[in-house]
């Protein structure tokens, strides 16, 4: 009786057993399948490489964590809504914070992480997704030359300035060297690029004026576009910053912005609004500043109202290094990202989520939008990086963009230089070129070509006597000559002193020289304002220089030559009678000494244009009136902390400042008070002529399309830059007299050679932001098209009628 009793119990549960076996195994396939398939992968191990439900899944550290990456059939934002899903509420807040100043400040293991990156987007292991490296931008990558225990080096192209960049208004080129930034990002790692700086110079003296393109918002934007379209077409992400309203370094991180709206739609805001119509970026930086009262990085009427409901932005806002100070309030203002992210932000975010202040929706968005970018990435693609960019190939762009973007501001029969061997050096900059300006815009390249070195790559010989002056004016000021490294090189910018030639030497140099060229330097960066004595205004020592060498060497029947390597607007009215020449050869990168010989010696034609107005005197500027100009110096403290400060204690242009010139800016002011300029917006001499003819404009569904001919009337080969200026007579609102509302440049014209170019201006663009409505609002009536080759230089008008 036992036996049967016995058989049946052992066959129950075995029957149990299996069916156990059998709901795990199902339970685990359907998880895998259909429901839990993320996370199964992450925890599965032993396998290096599967396909589950239309994913790839690969092991990309041989650890068992499998990574996605590949999806033939889903949708990045459906790949990052299944993430989103599998993510506890930790995860999600560690995303909205990057992991803090390790990397850059070079704290990796050796053979671990990219020293000198400046932030992170942390990794999430248990989901595969990987660190993704954030480096500064805009005149190239910023990550450490060296690295511990590791012989390589990570040199980085230190390409041109954001305002030489500009200063070509040729949107083909900017986009070649966007591109190759990329790649070299590309190349060592690096996922996303902090720039291009999109701020308007509103005033000469904003110590970034170098990192950004232009008092207008037109060219900002499509210059910047072309750029971000450029790095990203690698892949690699853009940062656009610093949205918005940036435009001084005085207390950068509480200035206050007392704005109109007007002013802050069309002049400040545009560029960005064109950067991403024409570019999406896949990120944009919210600047330090407030407006009106609220910090940018913590306003969700800019960074959801204006950015993604107005302009449709799909990317990801992140803030400027420990920019903002309530966390909870970035991330519901859309604000996604803080970096680089502390222990306090993350505190403050998970007690928020905890007590509801922050919601989960909001938190959501935010994660949501990173797990895109993060899919995005090349890195998400196992895309293998050799820390082997070319850059031998990288440095002739930076040289070839470099000599496009110099503008030539005077040429009296003298440039190209001809019959001419031995050239005299004068200025300390001549053999001590600036490659970029400082702080977070500065790049770590192996070498800068010094105005000398690049003369004698072409074949000059340089005049022994003024270099032996040089020599000994470095040898008695051997410590001022030690370029300050790392963070040291932020917070004293390197300035050595100038050098001084007796009139005894000057004459000796004016015998055994052919011609006499004077550098004038200028640098100036992040945390600090530039000011007007020494810096804007020439110093005595300069204007000593330039006018005893111009007596001497002009009484010798010889020519000078003044080229400014300067990263913002200095002075000029005062002194450009006296050399033969002016070249703006801006700050041109590593190759700007190559790049400046090839416009002296005249195997490139220069064709740069001003994509700013040199004032005759700074008062000429509105925004003079209100902006710091004593040059307060920055302290590294203010980097991070910096404390409200009372409002009765509050003082004027440091803790907040008043935009009173509204939407006049630059040429605006200019051309409405009808003031002379020492150089106008758009200005730039040519080796060559060029004529304009034939404009004609036809109004087209809902555009202006404008058709014109160029001719090189000249006897060079040379490009030309044309701008569409438009104005809008008897107008019943206070508008600018013109705005620049598009521009072309032609290829290389022969002598003789005539171009067909054509223009669209979207009749939207005619659009002015009307305050009362809160709209942009379109004054009907006629209107006059105006083309020309600066501000002040219009040859061709047509009048329409919309
Ligand atoms: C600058 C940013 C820069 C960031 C990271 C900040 O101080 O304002 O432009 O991208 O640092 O270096």
């Amino acid at each position: 009786m036992k036996k049967p009793v016995k058989i049946t119990l052992i066959t129950l549960s075995s029957i149990l057993v299996l069916a156990i076996i059998v709901a795990i195994v199902g339970w685990i396939w359907i998880n895998s399948a259909f429901l839990n398939f993320e996370k199964d992968y992450a925890e599965n191990i032993n396998i290096n490489e599967m396909t589950i439900d239309g994913y790839k899944f690969f092991d990309r550290n041989s650890n068992g964590k499998l990574d996605i990456y590949e999806d033939e059939r889903r949708t990045t934002e459906e790949r990052a809504v299944d993430l989103l899903s599998l993510m506890t509420l930790e995860e999600k807040i560690h995303l909205l914070k990057g992991s803090g100043l390790a990397s850059a400040l070079g704290r990796v293991e050796p053979g671990e992480g990219i020293a000198g990156a400046v932030g992170t987007i942390v990794p999430t292991p248990r989901l595969g997704l990987p660190t993704i490296y954030l480096s500064d931008g805009p005149a190239g990558l910023r990550i450490a030359p060296t690295r511990e225990d590791d012989d390589q080096t990570y040199y980085c192209t230190a390409f041109p300035i954001g305002t030489l960049l500009s200063s070509t208004w040729n949107v083909g080129l900017v986009e070649e060297v966007g591109t190759t930034m990329g790649k070299e990002a590309l190349e060592y790692g690096i996922d996303v690029i902090l720039g291009p700086g999109a701020n308007i110079m509103r005033h000469p003296f904003c110590g970034r004026n170098f990192e950004y393109y232009s008092e207008d918002p037109l060219l900002t934007g499509h210059i910047g576009a072309a750029m971000v379209n450029g790095i990203e077409s690698n892949g690699i992400g853009a940062s656009v910053k610093h949205f918005v309203a940036n435009n001084q370094e005085t207390k950068r991180l509480n200035n206050d912005v007392i704005i109109s709206e007007r002013a802050l739609r069309e002049i400040y805001l545009k560029g960005f609004e064109i950067i991403v119509q024409k570019s999406q970026p896949w990120t944009i930086m919210s600047s330090y500043n407030k407006v009106n009262g609220t910090y940018t990085s913590e306003s969700r009427d800019l960074l959801t109202g204006v950015l993604r409901d107005d302009w449709g932005f799909k990317g990801i806002v992140m803030s400027d290094w420990f920019g903002g100070k309530n966390p909870p309030a970035q991330i519901s203002a859309g604000n996604d990202l803080l970096e680089p992210g502390t222990k306090l932000q993350w505190k403050a975010l998970t007690k928020a989520a905890e007590n509801g202040e922050l919601s989960i929706s909001d938190i959501n968005t935010s994660v949501k939008r990173i797990l895109k970018l993060i899919l995005e990435t090349k890195k998400m693609q196992q895309y293998e990086f050799g820390n082997n960019p070319d850059l031998e190939a990288h440095a002739k762009i930076t040289r070839k963009s470099a000599s496009e973007g110099m503008v030539l501001l005077k040429n009296e029969n003298t440039l190209p230089i001809q019959n001419t061997k031995n050239v005299a050096l004068l200025g300390v900059t001549s053999y001590d070129f600036i490659a970029g300006g400082t702080g977070s815009g500065d790049v770590n390249e192996s070498y800068t070509v010094s105005l000398e070195e690049g003369l004698k790559n072409v074949g000059y010989e340089i005049n022994e006597i003024a270099r032996k002056a040089f020599e000994a004016h470095k040898d008695a000021n051997k410590e001022a000559f030690i370029k300050p490294e790392g963070m040291n090189a932020m917070f004293e910018p390197y300035d050595p002193p100038e050098m001084q030639l007796s009139m005894e030497q000057i004459s000796q140099t004016a015998v055994s020289a052919d011609i006499a060229i004077i550098t004038i330097g200028r640098n100036s960066g992040e945390g600090g304002d530039r000011v007007e004595k020494d810096d804007f205004l020439l110093s005595q020592q300069e204007q000593d220089m330039i006018a005893s060498t111009s007596q001497v060497f002009q009484e010798a029947g010889k020519k000078v030559i003044v080229v400014l390597n300067i990263g913002g607007v200095i002075e000029t009215n005062s002194w450009k009678e006296q050399p033969d020449a002016i070249l703006l050869a801006w700050q041109g990168g590593q190759e700007g000494g190559n790049s400046v010989a090839d416009i002296l010696s005249g195997k490139i034609n220069p064709s740069g244009k001003l994509p700013m107005t040199f004032p005759i005197n700074l008062n000429d500027h509105d925004s003079n009136a209100n902006f710091p100009l004593d040059g307060e110096p920055f302290s590294p403290s203010d980097m991070i902390f910096s404390s409200e400060v009372p409002e009765e204690e509050k003082v004027r242009n440091k803790d907040y400042t008043l935009y009173e010139e509204g939407i006049y800016v630059g040429y605006r002011h200019f051309d409405k008070v009808n003031s002379e300029v020492s150089y106008p917006f758009g200005f730039g001499l040519s080796y060559t002529e060029f004529e304009l003819s034939n404009l004609a404009v036809a109004v087209e569904n809902d555009s202006i399309n404008v058709h014109f001919t160029v001719k090189n009337i000249g006897d060079q080969m040379g490009k030309e830059v044309i701008q569409i200026y438009v104005s809008k007579p008897n107008s019943t609102i206070d508008r600018p007299v013109q705005e620049l509302k598009a521009f072309a440049k032609t290829q290389n014209l022969e002598p003789g050679e005539v171009a067909d170019l054509a223009i669209s201006i979207p009749i939207s663009d005619l659009r002015y932001w009307d305050e009362d409505k809160s709209g942009w609002a379109l004054e009907k009536g006629r209107y006059i098209i105006q083309s020309g080759t600066s501000s002040r230089d219009i040859s061709l008008l047509k009048e329409i009628e919309i």
